[in-house]
Parts: C-alpha cells; sequence; structure tokens
C-alpha cells in the first residue's frame, strides 16, 4: 500500500446526524414535496454522485408521481473545489416545459448548484426549484434560492450517506464529518 493510501485509511469520521434523524428529515422533505406538486408533473434531477442515495431514500417516500433523471456534477478534487463545474446531463429535450426539482446533496459556496442552474435553463423548463440534503453555515455567500432544505449545519467537511472524501466513505449509512489540515 502507498504512504499516500495508508494515511487515508486512517481518516477519522465524527458523527454528526444519525441514519434515524436523516430518515425522518428525508421523509419530511418528500412529503412536503408530494404535497407541493399535487396534480402537477414532478420531474426530479438527482444531482451525481453525491445526492444519488438522498435521492433514492426521497423518492420512495413520495405520495406522486415522478420522473427521475441523473446529471453528473463535477467541482471537488479531494476536499478542495477546483472553482470549475463540469457538467454532463443527456436529457436536456425531455425536460423543456417541464416542472424541474434539482435534488442535490451539499450547499456549501452554491458555486455548483448556480451552475446547474444556469445549464438547465438552456432547455428552457417550465419551472426550476431545488432541494439540498444539507446546507452549510458559510459567511459569505452569493444569494441563491433554496426551496427545500434538510439540515442547515457547521461548516465542516462532510462524509457519508453518498457524500464522499476523494471517493471514500459514500457508504456510511449516516452524516458524519472529518478533519482535515
Ligand atoms: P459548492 O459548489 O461550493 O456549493 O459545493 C457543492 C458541491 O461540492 C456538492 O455538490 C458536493 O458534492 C461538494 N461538497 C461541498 N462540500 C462538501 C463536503 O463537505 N463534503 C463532500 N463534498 C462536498
Ligand atoms: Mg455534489
Amino acid at each position: 500500500m502507498s504512504k499516500e493510501n495508508m494515511q487515508k485509511n486512517k481518516i477519522k469520521v465524527f458523527p454528526l446526524i444519525s441514519k434515524s434523524e436523516i430518515k425522518k428529515k428525508v421523509k419530511d422533505l418528500s412529503q412536503k414535496i408530494s404535497q407541493d406538486y399535487k396534480g402537477k408533473e414532478l420531474n426530479l434531477i438527482l444531482v451525481l454522485k453525491g445526492a444519488f442515495v438522498f435521492g433514492a431514500d426521497l423518492i420512495r417516500f413520495l405520495k406522486i408521481p415522478a420522473r427521475v433523471y441523473f446529471l453528473r456534477a463535477k467541482s471537488y478534487e479531494k476536499d478542495k473545489s477546483t472553482g470549475k463545474v463540469k457538467i454532463e446531463f443527456s436529457a436536456g429535450k425531455e425536460i423543456e416545459g417541464k416542472n424541474v426539482l434539482i435534488l442535490e446533496d451539499i450547499l456549501d459556496t452554491s458555486l455548483t448548484l448556480k451552475e446547474i442552474i444556469k445549464f438547465l435553463k438552456k432547455f428552457q423548463p417550465k419551472e426550476i426549484k431545488t432541494c439540498v440534503l444539507l446546507e452549510k453555515k458559510v459567511p459569505k455567500r452569493e444569494k441563491i434560492k433554496v426551496d427545500y432544505v434538510g439540515f442547515k449545519i457547521e461548516n465542516k467537511f462532510i462524509v457519508g450517506y453518498g457524500i464522499d472524501y476523494d471517493e471514500r466513505f459514500r457508504n456510511l449509512p449516516y452524516i458524519g464529518y472529518i478533519k482535515l489540515n
């Protein structure tokens, strides 16, 4: 094993939000969304990879039909944002004139969500709304309207429940944080 890998294996995860707290919150969010979209067509856009567990849980509590699309957005290298967001999405034509709800894992600087919204607007959906599981309390964030927020959390580096550090820890059933120097 390389020295870098050995160091990676030593990373300690501090629990922050338990499995049962997450379940309750995701169910609440899903029920709110079900009420708000009653009688409307709901098109969920799940942002990969981080929101895959969140999205998979949320759709199973929905009381209304929904279509699910996947969008890939990448801006982080390990624990740092590169400042650029790469987006891959192949269903542009299908969302024209539709109600779109973006499902994202974490709102940090808001750069990712902003770029995704800008990108999706090109396909002229009827409406774009946003739902994030975690919103970090960061001192300076450009204004962005988030329609549904799960938890507001301290500004720490989060892992678990689909969220990674350098592709690790996505499998944890709870949400925790790691300390990085
Ligand atoms: P933003 O663009 O700064 O708002 O960061 C949002 C994106 O960066 C999310 O989609 C996450 O994938 C990733 N991200 C932000 N903070 C964290 C974190 O604490 N842990 C893991 N990924 C994060
Ligand atoms: Mg993400």
